[in-house]
């Protein structure tokens, strides 16, 4: 069965991440947007999230824009929906790299009801935000949070108040107290913001209706998720989550639809590892929480680590180039030593921020998270990156967490819980090289038990099994 089989019927798509991010949702979300949809949108979140896009064999990281952007000349509709947070500058910015490319957005639409990262949102986050290791969260500092407070506050300023002058100035000599650290100018910040928002006038568009008026006419419509099931600020590990909703509910509900009409939501699972990025509970993590601390430090990038760990590497168009199959990662990733396993892992899966370089924390797939993602954001699973695990000897998947005593199988988002759990892990054996596999059933047998016993635990249907970074190193089941 191929990709196209499972799109028989199908009208809406969600691809949604079930862990804290970072799955590789970008791969599926091109996929569906370059084959398939005749509508992008996203619902949530705004420039804390990145993804790649190749555009004249150039990568782009963009951080607002779906990467369904690049079908606009096709006619491809792309959403940036009422749920979303977003930075002027930083849209404007995307916008010129579009322009440089030569990629036309006359199809973008931009809800009305978008709230905006003002100035003074930044500004706050930066100064109050607390870095990871004196005990913040790990923020991305860029402002997400401070704007959707004000949202939820009933003070937020969203896209439409950029076009009466009189309002907006009201509104921001509103909220002057509120950011009483700082000198807060309405006209100073209403006149920054003209350019940017003159250039976006043309796009802005109630665009619930718009969705709906797509739904009627049958057009095929691709969410994108942002962020992850267990950084959402309803259903994730509080208070270590972002602002938003980044569930399917959430997702859907930020472009104007119900979940209820998604017919086929993707939970993203990286799998038999996952990570973390910032602060917060992670039980399976390889080495606890020393490992969360040395990630919250300074000089743990990439390049550090394989410099730490003599491991041959070289820049190329300052990217670091380096064989992740290399002898020395091998051995670390069938280290005894937990901590040293962990950056193993991280090196050989290439686990790195995009923008930061910033160490993701890593660890064995959860099994209990993953079954609590299964009762949000509904069965259907795609399983990621299990080619990086090529060469480990053994892997492991947690199943159910010993607490007090007694071993449980169910997640609670609880902080005391989560960081007084011990999980429980079976043992699978290792396999090689699996990114040449495009049939089920040529998986290794241990990979195939792993799965089998993962869906039974989690009550998941794993749909999609990724073997690679490329399109076509996906099995489809
Ligand atoms: P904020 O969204 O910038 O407020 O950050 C809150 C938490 O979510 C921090 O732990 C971030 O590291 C994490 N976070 C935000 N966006 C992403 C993302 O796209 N991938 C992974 N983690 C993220």
């Amino acid at each position: 069965m191929g990709l196209d089989d499972l799109l028989k019927g199908v009208q809406t798509i969600a691809v949604i991440c079930n862990q804290w991010g970072d799955t590789g949702k970008g791969k599926f979300s091109d996929y569906f947007a370059s084959q398939w949809a005749d509508v992008t949108a996203r619902g949530t979140g705004g420039n804390n999230a990145g993804h790649t896009v190749v555009v004249n064999r150039k990568e782009k990281i963009f951080h607002l824009i779906p990467a369904g952007i690049s079908n606009d000349s096709n006619g491809q509709f792309t959403i940036l929906g009422n749920g979303m947070v977003i930075d002027l500058p930083v849209l404007s910015h995307e916008l010129d790299e579009l322009d440089s490319e030569e990629i036309t957005y006359n199809n973008l639409l931009i809800s009305k009801d978008a709230s905006i990262i003002m100035p003074y949102h930044v500004n706050r986050d930066k100064v109050k935000h607390q870095s990871q290791k004196d005990g913040g969260i790990g923020s991305t500092g860029r402002g997400i949070g401070p704007s959707y407070t004000d949202k939820v506050a009933r003070r937020g300023i969203i896209i439409e108040d950029l076009f009466d002058r009189d309002r907006l100035s009201r509104k921001i000599e509103k909220v002057r107290e509120v950011y009483s650290e700082q000198t807060i100018n309405a006209d100073e910040i209403i006149d920054s913001l003209m350019p940017f928002a003159n250039r976006i006038k043309p796009f802005v568009r109630d665009t619930v209706s718009e969705m709906h008026r797509f739904m009627r006419e049958g057009k095929k419509v691709l969410l994108e998720g942002a962020q992850g099931l267990l950084l959402s600020i309803e259903h994730g590990t509080y208070p270590y989550v972002t602002s938003s909703d980044c569930s399917l509910n959430g997702t859907a509900s930020g472009v104007g639809l119900s979940a209820k009409m998604i017919d086929l939501p993707l939970g993203i699972v990286k799998f038999p590892f996952m990570t973390r990025v910032g602060a917060g509970p992670f039980p399976t993590e390889f080495g606890g929480r020393s490992s969360e601390s040395y990630c919250a430090e300074e000089g743990h990038t990439n390049s550090d680590e394989l410099k730490h760990y003599g491991i041959t590497h070289r820049i190329v168009n300052g990217k670091i180039r380096y064989d992740r199959n290399d002898p020395k990662i091998i051995e670390m990733i069938n280290s005894g030593d937990e901590f040293t396993q962990g950056i193993g892992i991280r090196l050989t899966a290439g686990e790195y921020g995009a923008t930061t370089g910033r160490p993701r924390r890593t660890g064995w797939t959860d099994g209990v998270v993953a079954r609590y993602a299964v009762g949000i954001n509904g069965p259907l699973l795609v399983l990621t990156k299990p080619d990086s695990l090529a060469g480990a000897k053994e892997f492991k998947l947690g199943y159910g967490y010993k607490f007090e005593g007694r071993v449980v199988d169910a997640f609670s988002k609880s902080e005391g819980f989560l960081r007084n759990v011990t999980p429980q892990y079976q043992s699978y054996e290792g396999y090689g090289d699996i990114s040449k596999v495009r049939h089920y059933d040529n998986l290794p047998s241990s990979l195939r038990q792993a799965i089998e016993d993962f869906e039974s635990f989690t009550g998941g249907r794993v749909a999609i099994v990724s073997v690679g970074a490329d399109r076509e190193e996906t099995v489809v089941r």
